[in-house]
């Protein structure tokens, strides 16, 4: 175990319990479903930085380290690496806490590319950010 699956990265972006509908014939999660979470959460962050809407136009080395159980609760971090012209680059990162514990465990990781667009679904500028931001 390294530093990296010690502390999550980034910020608390979406919180939500596993529930037993998310669930496999094995009683784990399925990975789609941590995965449309994750996809949330790199969309609430990319929409705050655009300022507007995003699509989602990769996903990049997604990484499922270790199995969700049904009650965990699934904690999704974000941080943004990169602002380009329209698009917005983050790392993502899902951990669980288990109902009975703080423990907190990461489950999976990714990089998720956001692409600002406008009303018409079009790539758009993002705009600098201010210091006042
Ligand atoms: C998002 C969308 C509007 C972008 O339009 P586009 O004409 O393909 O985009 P462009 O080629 O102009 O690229 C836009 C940005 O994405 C980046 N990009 C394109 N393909 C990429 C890829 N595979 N990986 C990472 N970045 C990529 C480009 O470098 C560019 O970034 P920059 O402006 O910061 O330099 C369009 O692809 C689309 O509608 N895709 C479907 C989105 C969607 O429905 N997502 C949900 C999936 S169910």
């Amino acid at each position: 175990m390294d530093e990296t699956d010690v502390m999550p990265r980034g910020d608390l972006t979406v919180r939500i319990p596993a529930m037993p509908a998310d669930a496999n014939a094995n009683g784990d999660i399925f990975g789609g479903w941590v995965m449309s979470q994750m996809d949330l959460a790199a969309g609430i962050r990319a929409a705050e930085r655009a300022r507007g809407r995003v699509a989602t136009i990769a996903v990049n080395a997604l990484t499922f380290k270790k199995p969700v159980k049904i009650g965990d609760t699934l904690c999704v971090y974000s941080s943004i690496e990169k602002v380009g012209r329209t698009s917005i680059t983050l790392a993502i990162e899902a951990w669980t806490k288990a109902r009975a514990s703080n423990e907190r465990t990461k489950v999976t990781e990714g990089t998720f590319v956001m692409v600002a667009i406008d009303e018409n679904g079009r790539p758009v500028a993002i705009a600098a950010e201010t210091l006042a931001e």
